[in-house]
């Protein structure tokens, strides 16, 4: 079974169609690339699947996304979904609290109260995006004390704090330098082998660098998904063809 699957989905913005017949899988245990020029619906994809998009004035869809087998809308709650399915975002979101309240907001809201398992969740999560060394004698100073690129990654942290099962990143490390992106990139195929992990970039070469698949989005259809290295050295389509080799985009 696919960890998140596409059945026949479409969406609209008042009466404007944005994604058109989607059919597409992602695996587990594996990074999956979306890449397509702007505009063309990759975050509106990535948002359908946890159901933020439905917040947006307009969204409208039709047809289905499953994740592990079950309708994200038959789900028994959108909390339950929103727990399997982690975001993270663009620009690197610290809530205004502590390190590590931001670790705990996840696990706090779902109920844990016990002293000795927050502080086991705080520096397991903290040393999976490795930054537990970076902070752990200022856990209780502001978050928002951090730099970006330790922001991404205690974003990150928060996400996996409540054991996720699918990590979908919308341009990660966009506005991170490139040490960052190396640790976060590092950080993503570590933790690709317990998790579905699905990744929005504009950059081509993260995309080469660390998925194992890529999926090439064009006015909102899918044109092509495949094996990274296939993707990239000889695609199917010519459209794929002329993203991939800098032609438009
Ligand atoms: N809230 C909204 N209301 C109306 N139209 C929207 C809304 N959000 C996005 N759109 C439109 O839907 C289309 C897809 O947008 P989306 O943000 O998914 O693209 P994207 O591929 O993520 O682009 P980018 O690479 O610039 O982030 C665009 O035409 C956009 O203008
Ligand atoms: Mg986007």
């Amino acid at each position: 079974m696919n960890a998140i699957e596409f059945i026949d989905f479409n969406t609209f913005y008042g009466s404007k169609p944005v994604l058109q017949n989607i059919n597409l899988g992602f695996d587990s245990n594996s990074i999956t690339a979306i890449i397509g020029p702007s505009g063309c619906g990759k975050t509106t994809l990535l948002r359908s699947i946890n159901r933020t998009a439905e917040m947006e004035r307009g969204y409208k869809s039709q047809g289905e996304i499953q994740v592990f087998g079950e309708s994200i809308m038959e789900v028994k709650s959108l909390s339950y979904l929103r727990r399997q399915v982690g975001m993270v975002y663009q620009t690197p979101v610290a809530l205004p609290l502590s390190i590590r309240e931001n670790v705990l907001f996840g696990p706090r809201y779902y109920g844990v109260k016990n002293r000795s398992e927050l502080d086991t969740i705080t520096e397991y999560c903290l040393r999976q995006v490795a930054l537990w060394d970076e902070v752990k004698d200022r856990l209780k100073r502001p978050a928002s004390q951090l730099s970006g690129g330790q922001k991404q990654r205690l974003a990150i942290a928060r996400a996996l704090a409540v054991e996720p099962r699918v990590l979908l990143l919308d341009e990660p490390c966009s506005s991170l330098d490139p040490a960052s992106t190396a640790l976060i990139e590092e950080l993503l195929t570590r933790l690709a082998k317990d998790l579905c992990i699905i990744i929005v970039t504009h950059n081509l070469f993260q995309a080469r660098r660390i998925s194992n698949e890529t999926a090439f989005i064009l006015d909102g259809r899918l044109i092509e998904k495949a094996p990274t290295a296939i993707l990239f050295s000889s695609p199917q389509s010519s459209e794929t063809q002329g993203f991939v080799s800098g032609l438009f985009g």
